[in-house]
């Protein structure tokens, strides 16, 4: 009696394991299917700015600066994001010599053109911490010496085109609004749940957890040898683009990275030295351009989507080159510290764009001038 009693139980678990799996298998194609069908189709090619986003730009600004005053390192105030530098090294920029006509845009318009530059090389978190702990690595060139009208009136005098781009392909937020929930959430000291902000399904970030998941990833060998995106697009000419810088070993000589010692802390800054500074072997990256293809799914205003490659492919405009330099020294690193990079120094034809892009106008600005102007008064 009992054994039948058992083998009944038995049968009936077995029956309600494989329901729920046929059940789950249905839920996640169905989410699969409407994803796809959400993520398909024709775009536009122009920005739509949504009603409210000056406001909430304004809140983000005030969380960005309580971050900068929570995270002050002794007497020094450090950048919001990006604090943690590996260094600031010289680089040249080759626009290619045999550029496609349709591709020499704005400060690629002349083919073989050598640019000088400044390139920042940096860990995404809010303030310094092991290199070895997932994170998302930063890269912020400056191409100097650039004529032509800059994008911020009051900036008229710089001359410079700067690409601000971290290591993963597309952002954990979507637009102002949701950067503001997540961001204010974060600095109350919520994580995951920074991504579920009430108990309405509808309003779960899912997908966006999993981007931010994804995007602190375990550390490169060194930060010459990750891929980094601009994330979100900007003007390409009359088109609009989005860019990434890829290691191109094969355009330097061959070169293998003594193996470092990755339980140091800064052990990335270490790998760049090595090989800049100790064994003064360059690095060679290329900068591609991915462009807008307005027939297919690669929205303006959605930084969450990354754009297909089979959509539109990366098209490689410039060479960059790090040549041998001695970069780790103190007073190079305070001069790394005390620079500002941002999308928004630049000319017209790569101006930023989307949201994402309009609210990192206003937050730059604000949390450069802020801490510049607190380490003035040390
Ligand atoms: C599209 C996605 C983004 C990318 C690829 C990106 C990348 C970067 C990088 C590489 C830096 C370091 C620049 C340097 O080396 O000086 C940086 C700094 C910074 N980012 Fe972002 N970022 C993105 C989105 C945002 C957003 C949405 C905000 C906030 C609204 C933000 C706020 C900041 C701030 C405040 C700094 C420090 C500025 C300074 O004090 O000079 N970023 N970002």
């Amino acid at each position: 009696m009992l054994i039948t009693l058992w083998l009944r139980l038995g049968a009936f678990l077995g029956k309600l394991l494989l329901w729920l799996l046929g059940l789950g298998l249905l839920g996640w194609a169905l989410a699969t299917a409407w994803f796809a069908w959400q993520h398909s189709g024709a775009v536009s090619a122009e920005e739509q700015i949504p009603s409210g986003e000056a406001a909430m730009t304004q809140d983000i600004i005030q969380t960005a600066v309580r971050i900068v005053d929570q995270h002050r390192e002794s007497t020094r105030y450090l950048r919001d994001a990006h604090a943690k530098a590996h260094g600031c090294v010289k680089a040249e920029v080759q626009v290619l010599p045999q550029l496609p006509v349709d591709l020499r845009q704005g400060v690629f318009s002349e083919p073989g053109k050598t640019w000088q530059a400044t390139v920042r090389l940096s860990n995404g978190n809010a303030y310094p911490q092991f290199d070895s702990i997932r994170d998302a690595r930063g890269m912020a060139i400056k191409l100097l010496d650039v004529s032509g009208k800059q994008l911020l009136a009051d900036q008229a005098g710089r001359r410079e085109q700067d690409f601000v781009m971290f290591s993963h392909p597309n952002f954990f937020v979507s637009d102002v609004a949701e950067y503001r929930q997540n961001v204010a959430a974060q600095a109350d000291g919520k994580k995951v749940m920074a991504f579920f902000p009430g108990w309405d399904p509808r309003t779960w970030q899912v997908r966006h957890l999993f981007i931010a998941l994804a995007t602190l990833s375990p550390a490169p060998d060194s930060p010459t040898q990750t891929t980094y995106f601009s994330v979100s697009p900007y003007k390409f000419g009359q088109g609009n683009a989005k860019f990434r810088v890829m290691p191109d070993p094969a355009s330097c000589p061959a070169y293998t990275l003594p193996k470092q010692n990755q339980a140091l802390p800064n052990f990335l800054r270490n790998a760049l030295n090595q090989q800049l500074s100790t064994d003064r072997v360059p690095a060679c990256f290329v900068l591609q351009i991915q462009r807008q293809n307005a027939n297919k799914f690669m929205p303006i205003e959605d930084t969450s989507v990354e754009w297909r490659e089979s959509d539109a492919p990366f098209e490689t405009v410039a060479k960059i080159s790090l040549p041998a330099q001695d970069f780790d020294t103190p007073a190079l690193n305070l001069q790394c510290d005390n620079q500002s990079f941002n999308p928004w120094f630049g000319v017209e034809a790569h101006r930023p764009i989307g949201g994402i892009n309009r609210l990192r106008k206003a937050v730059y600005e604000a949390v450069s001038d802020y801490r510049h102007s607190r380490n003035a008064e040390q």
